[in-house]
């Protein structure tokens, strides 16, 4: 698993190298019944639960379950008045059979859970695991007779994705902490085979992308700076040298490259500002389709001298505003494994700070980026735009077809869409298409919001050729509208703002969003 770096840092912090045992996933297609180990976690839906005029239940395999644990089942979902809600689950002490626990997990209504719906099953299969400290699970559906072959592939691959990545618990941080219990799980009734196997190491793969990228946003901005991102941006492309080299960039050479937007919020800090671009291409074929990835990697936002104050401006989860870059470097990790073909794929973050000091930026002050246009900082707490514009500039200069850029960019995102939807903008429908098809395949949620021409209107500057703040009112269009003018006519753009869906507010935890939508994405713009 991955681990953002230990270096000396501010506070003396040093984050843990911890080894997570690996979870084995194993597809079954014998008798439930016979299975013998920890716990057997059947996920039933309301209509599993119906029960005959006998009280008997007519689902045939709870029916065998119950009458093997003599009425028990039936008699426990009575008493705890367990009906197969989402979210509902029961767990029960046997004897004298294969498991030592039986759990039965609510799936909500008859139709069956969406794929989201079958991470949450997984990561109620996690948490009863961890409550009894179990080391291996049995997995079944109550109804999963008639399931076609890729639905049962779906299934698989997000159950075992809620269960591994809700096992997975970032003790880096906890001078002591007591390793997960859970080691194995046994797949029932969702088919077998080499497709299936295929399937599940894919959905491993998407997962360590995942991990990393929870683990880089979890770390705090004196443990994450920079120069720590550049590093791990580096230890990708060590490990998968085969498809992945790294390019990392600094100040010197970003100044060559007149990245004055990006250098102007970079130059409060002292952790000094690191641009990275790493690059996929596929060890062999011929390339079909060239995409970027780019990331907002602010490693803190402090707001600048338009700091963050008063209640909920949050600034001590500013830590998370290189969210984005997470993003970016998890899909990577993910890609090296992966390994698709036919597609080049360029991982770029712009990495620096955005800090207050005598030699930062001021508010009003003019900076030019690299492709010449002119921005008067109005406010320099917009500053994620500030270097995600010379970031596009140097993703076109790539000669990509595409780039998806994400950002935790604005608070007015978090306002329309609420914590767990990303918005997104692109003028082409095509683009916005294939992301939201990719994003329904990860189950995370994006919705397209209007690129509103007339509200540019409120980013016109007296001085510049443009400001960096426009009217309070559609804050994250008028973002969408900056970033716009940067980028070549002829590269197709999706913009994803993710200042919402970084962060879980009731887990208190990095969330790894966006990376199974973008390895998803680039593996359907690939030819395998
Ligand atoms: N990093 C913030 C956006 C943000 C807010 C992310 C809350 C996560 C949680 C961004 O740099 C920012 O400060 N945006 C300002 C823009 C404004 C000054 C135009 C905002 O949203 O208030
Ligand atoms: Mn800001
Ligand atoms: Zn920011």
């Amino acid at each position: 698993m991955a681990h953002a770096v230990a270096k000396p840092t501010l506070g003396l912090t040093h984050p843990a190298q911890i080894d997570h045992p690996k979870i084995s996933f194993a597809t079954k297609e014998t008798d439930l019944l016979q299975w013998k180990g920890d716990i057997l976690a059947v996920g039933v839906t309301e209509k599993d639960m119906t029960k005959g005029e006998n009280s008997k239940f007519q689902n045939p395999v709870l029916e065998k379950l119950d009458s093997k644990l003599g009425g028990l089942l039936s008699e426990v979902s009575i008493e705890e008045d367990f009906t197969g809600k989402a979210g509902q689950s029961t767990v029960i002490r046997v004897a004298y059979l294969g498991p030592k626990r039986v759990s039965l997990i609510g799936l909500g209504k008859a139709t069956g859970p969406s794929v989201s719906g079958f991470h949450v099953f997984g990561e109620s299969v996690a948490s009863v695991a961890k409550a009894s400290q179990a080391n291996n699970v049995a997995i079944a559906l109550a109804s999963s007779e008639g399931l076609t072959p890729e639905v049962k592939l779906a299934t698989a691959s997000a159950i075992a994705k809620g269960t591994l990545l809700a096992t997975y618990e970032d003790n880096r941080f906890k001078s002591e902490s007591k390793k997960p219990s859970l080691q194995s799980v046994d797949l029932f009734g969702l088919g077998g085979g080499p497709e299936l196997e295929k399937k599940l190491r894919y959905t491993e793969d998407i997962c360590s992308g995942v991990i990393l990228g929870k683990e880089l946003v979890n770390a705090p901005a004196n443990v994450v700076t920079p120069g720590v991102l550049a590093e791990e941006a580096e230890k990708i492309a060590a490990a998968y040298s085969d498809v992945f080299t790294a390019t990392i960039l600094d100040a010197e050479q970003c100044k060559e490259l007149k990245m004055g937007s990006y250098l102007g919020v970079a130059a409060a800090s002292t952790n000094l500002p690191k641009f990275i671009h790493l690059c996929y291409k596929p060890q062999s074929g011929s390339i079909k389709t060239k995409l970027a990835l780019v990331g907002k990697g602010l490693t803190f936002d402090s707001g600048g001298y338009n700091i963050k104050t008063g209640p909920g401006c949050s600034i001590e989860m500013m830590k998370c505003d290189m969210g984005g870059s997470a993003a970016v470097l998890g899909a990577a990790k993910s890609l090296g494994q992966i390994k698709p073909s036919g597609v080049e794929v360029h991982f770029i973050v712009a990495a620096c700070e955005n800090m207050i000091s005598g030699t930062g930026m001021r508010p009003g002050d003019i900076l030019t980026a690299s492709n010449g246009k002119t921005i008067e900082v109005n406010n320099t707490d917009a500053e994620g735009r500030l270097t995600l514009a010379d970031a596009w500039v140097y993703a076109c200069n790539q000669g990509v077809d595409k780039i998806v850029d994400l950002a935790t960019l604005t608070g007015a995102c978090i306002v329309a869409l609420g914590p767990s939807i990303a918005g997104i903008f692109t003028p082409s429908d095509e683009l916005s298409k294939e992301v939201v098809a990719a994003s329904e395949v990860a189950g995370e949620k994006l919705w397209r919001l209007p690129m509103e021409e007339s509200y540019w209107e409120s980013m016109k500057s007296g001085m510049a050729d443009m400001v960096n703040t426009g009217s309070h009112q559609g804050g994250s269009i008028t973002a969408a509208l900056f970033l716009k003018q940067f980028v070549d006519e002829k590269v197709q753009w999706l913009h994803i703002d993710m200042a919402g869906p970084v962060w879980n507010d009731k887990k208190n935890a990095s969330t790894g969003f966006a990376i199974p939508t973008l390895v998803e994405w680039v593996l359907s713009n690939s030819s395998s």
